[in-house]
């Protein structure tokens, strides 16, 4: 199905029925490790993805679910505790159904996060990566069907999907922290298979640096609604293949919980700086 506009109207009413007179700014999805962020916005209104209409849930273990909405290092923010993934069963349309809505309540930047494999083998695992570029040939576009101008164009540019600006900021933010940042290109899969060593090595060949079941959809989507997009990657895991070792899930999560404040530093002097 294709969402008509009035269906993000509606979304962007309710949550605008909840703020009050407050509007943000920047919006942030959290993904694997980074949900705790969402704790710490102050003044917030929380609001569970159920409550508002249209939108889909997260069911993903370790993502809350719900939008909040506050300040966080000093910056009006609506952050996404919980993203949706086409592996849970959504659609591409729906899994970047809340970004639409997060540019209709006035955010102009978003800032997306995730837990990766590392598919650079001059890396490591708890490794962070600014985005440069993605590659998604995989499946369809989240922009498939009729398009909706009141967001953008048919065929928009993504020549710059990541906004350079803003990796500036994030290397100069790094380099203040004292944190080594990695640069490079996202490889989206859609999983939730971790990928083989054939496709991490075909992820390698194609340019990739780093392999993930998230982020490029939204990139997508917020890029044709002419958003300015900010990623982060955060290696959990060398991708399949390259170490003799099977991955699992549980390695994921403890890497990206052993990773938390580094990267949560990271993403808050961001924050700061935008
Ligand atoms: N592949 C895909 N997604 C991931 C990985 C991976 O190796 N690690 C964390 N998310």
């Amino acid at each position: 199905m294709v969402h008509p506009f009035s269906h993000y109207q509606q979304s962007a009413d309710l949550i605008r029925s909840r703020m009050g007179d407050f509007t943000p700014d920047i919006a942030l999805v959290l993904g694997s490790g980074l949900g705790f962020l969402g704790d710490m916005v102050e003044q917030p209104v929380a609001i569970p993805y159920g409550d508002i209409p249209h939108f889909p849930r997260s069911t993903a273990p370790g993502h809350a679910g719900r939008l909040v909405l506050g300040t966080l290092a000093g910056k009006r923010v609506a952050v996404m505790q919980g993203r949706m993934h086409h592996y849970e069963g959504w659609s591409y349309e729906e899994v970047s159904y809340p970004v639409r809505v997060l540019k209709l309540i006035c955010c102009e930047t978003l800032i997306l996060t995730n837990a990766a494999g590392c598919v650079n083998t001059a890396w490591a695992p708890g490794d962070i990566m600014v985005i440069s570029d993605q590659i998604k040939i995989f499946m369809e576009s989240p922009l498939r069907g009729e398009n909706l101008a009141e967001f953008g164009p048919r065929f928009p540019d993504m020549s710059k999907m990541y906004s350079p600006a803003l990796r500036a900021l994030a290397h100069e933010s790094a380099r203040e922290l004292g944190l080594e940042l990695r640069e490079g290109v996202y490889c989206y899969f859609p999983g939730p298979q971790f990928e083989t060593p054939a496709e991490v090595r075909l992820a390698r060949t194609l340019g990739g640096d780093a392999v993930g079941m998230s982020t490029a959809p939204e990139a997508i989507v917020a890029v044709h609604a002419g958003m300015e997009v900010l990623g982060f990657s955060l290696m959990t895991n060398m991708g399949a293949g390259i170490l003799d070792q099977p991955l699992s899930g549980e390695e994921v999560n403890a890497t990206a919980e052993a990773c938390r404040d580094r990267f949560s530093h990271l993403v808050l002097r961001c924050l700061e700086k935008l």
